[in-house]
């Protein structure tokens, strides 16, 4: 079966992920015009949306990528994360941009901004392409940047994966019931 068959719904095409990946380019080099951000990424899910993002900006940029991992079940109560890969670059004294593919409780999230804080960068905001704010569990995460609200539903496509399957699907999408079940 081919991968786009596994979908059920398509949330959010690719030409309508595109679009607003452009209107998003435009906003952020408009507001970073005389700096050159450093955007940040967490390894994996944010691939697609760090390539896309950056291309279609008019600045010159820097880009630099983390790899965290999360203590199982225990992130939904703690928000226990550990560094798996810490960024290349030094941010002292940078304008940082966090980029996500999909913010869900927000525990990720407030955790790399707690570490990457913590080294006193000029600036840190977060850029989100998905914000699921119906299952936020953080207080208060400030979210400079947002592409698409989307509804409590399990989604894959665009970098975001089911047991690591369809992140390179180019739209974002619901899986048919049957293939969650197998
Ligand atoms: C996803 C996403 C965020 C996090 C959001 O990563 O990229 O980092 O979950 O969830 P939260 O707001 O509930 O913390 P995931 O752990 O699925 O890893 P991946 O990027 O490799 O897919």
């Amino acid at each position: 079966m081919a991968l786009d068959e596994h979908i059920d719904r398509v949330l959010f095409t690719e030409a309508q992920i595109q679009t607003r990946i452009r209107e998003l380019a435009a906003t952020i080099s408009a507001d970073y015009a005389h700096t050159t951000p450093l955007l940040v990424s967490v390894l994996k899910g944010a691939l697609y949306f760090m390539a896309d993002l950056t291309r279609a900006m008019t600045i010159p940029i820097a880009m630099d990528f983390m790899a965290i991992t999360t203590y199982g079940s225990a992130q939904a109560s703690s928000g226990a994360v550990r560094l798996i890969k810490d960024l290349d670059e030094e941010i002292s004294g940078r304008h940082v941009l966090l980029l996500e593919d999909i913010i869900d409780t927000g525990l990720t999230a407030a955790y790399l901004l707690r570490t990457l804080r913590a080294r006193d960068p000029a600036s840190l905001r977060i850029c989100a392409l998905l914000d699921k704010t119906a299952r936020r569990i953080v207080d208060t995460l400030p979210i400079s940047y947002r592409g698409f609200e989307v509804p409590d539903m399990f989604v894959v496509g665009y970098g975001l994966d089911y047991k690591q399957l369809y992140r390179n699907l180019p739209f974002i999408g619901v899986l048919k019931p049957e293939v969650v079940a197998s």
